[in-house]
């Protein structure tokens, strides 16, 4: 079996399908009623999101064991029409077990977990599948095995990973015949390690330039043409969100003077220091409230300079070489 997809000039284009800069992440939706999750999921296309995200474990019910939660609130309460389903993309991920076992790799586990998705969400397809966490017991040939059955039979249009390293990543790909086109990642102004690890290489005595991402995530997702999209965005370093003026003055002041500047909220910016990054990142949006995803989804629109988004970094509490 093959490996990572076309290159051209110097880059790969992995594929799949297309995506807006904002993804509407849904794993706090569990416990909303149908109406709630269809004003969610209005604001969402209102303000040009097209992607929404998905994993079969979230809104887990620890007392009956049940699986595809959110999944299942979002197909019922939307009920998406055939036309309507085709204007967007919905990925989930598979892959972690609420059993001693943690994770499932198998290609029965997939390939089933991958079904209940699609009777949960209500639809033929998902867009995109990611293996939610990298399981060191993983065989990448059943894996590959899963995704060529799976895409074979039109349920899923492309894989993804979540939580790989590049080395993952590559070893993964060896075996895929399809291409890997998205890595979804934690990634904030808060929590900003793969980004500021590069600049600290080979810093002596730097705790920042200690390699915790496998060494070059980003770039190396750049190369192979590989979407990455970040979770929890607005996380502040320690928990909290960087948003919180009151817990974080520092970082608060400055999102709120950029915010006047530009005309946005401080959440659209802090949404902002992610898309300004050249690697293409897709904040993913974990909200459930349609306002603030309003809010978040307007940070695309904004580019901020060079100096504002080293000011944002200092102020965050990262040091720069
Ligand atoms: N691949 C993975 O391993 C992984 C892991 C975690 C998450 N995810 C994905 O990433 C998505 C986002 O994650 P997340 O929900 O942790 O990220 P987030 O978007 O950084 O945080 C959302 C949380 O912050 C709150 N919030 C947002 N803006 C706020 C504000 N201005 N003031 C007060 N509270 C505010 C939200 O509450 P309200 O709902 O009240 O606004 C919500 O509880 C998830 O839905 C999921 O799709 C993936």
């Amino acid at each position: 079996m093959t490996g990572t997809g076309h290159v051209a000039g110097g880059r790969t284009d992995a594929g799949g399908p297309p995506s807006g800069r904002i993804v509407s992440g849904l794993m706090r939706i569990g416990d909303m009623p149908d109406d709630d999750v269809r004003a969610l999921y209005d604001a969402a296309r209102r303000a040009g999101v097209t992607t929404f995200d998905h994993a079969d474990i979230y809104g887990f019910h620890l007392a009956d064991g049940a699986m595809h939660v959110c999944e299942e609130r979002f197909g019922a309460a939307l009920n998406l029409s055939p036309a309507e389903r085709e204007e967007i993309v919905i990925q989930t991920k598979t892959g972690i077990v609420p059993t001693e076992s943690r994770y499932d790799s198998s290609y029965d586990h997939i390939v089933s977990s991958a079904e209940g998705s699609l009777r949960a969400l209500r639809t033929d397809h998902v867009d995109v599948l990611l293996i939610h966490r990298p399981d060191a017991l993983a065989e990448p040939d059943e894996i590959a095995r899963a995704a060529d059955h799976l895409i074979g039979s039109g349920k899923v249009r492309a894989i993804g990973v979540s939580n790989h390293t590049p080395a993952q990543i590559d070893l993964l790909a060896a075996s895929l015949d399809h291409p890997i086109v998205v890595n979804q990642v934690q990634l904030s102004l808060g929590c900003a390690g793969l980004i500021t690890q590069g600049m600290f290489a080979n810093v002596a005595g730097a705790e920042q330039a200690v390699v915790r991402d496998g060494g070059g995530l980003l770039d190396h997702a750049r190369l192979r043409g590989i979407r990455i999209q970040a979770w929890s965005p607005l996380q502040a370093a320690g928990g909290g969100l960087v948003v919180d003026a009151e817990r974080f003055p520092g970082t608060g002041g400055l999102l709120a003077a950029l915010a006047e500047r530009h005309g946005v909220t401080p959440t659209a910016i802090a949404i902002a220091w992610l898309t300004r990054h050249p690697a293409g990142i897709e904040p993913v949006v974990g909200t459930t409230s349609p306002s603030r995803l309003h809010e978040a989804a307007a940070g695309a629109g904004v580019r901020l300079t060079n100096p504002e988004w080293y000011d944002l970094l200092r102020a965050a509490g990262h040091d720069i070489p």
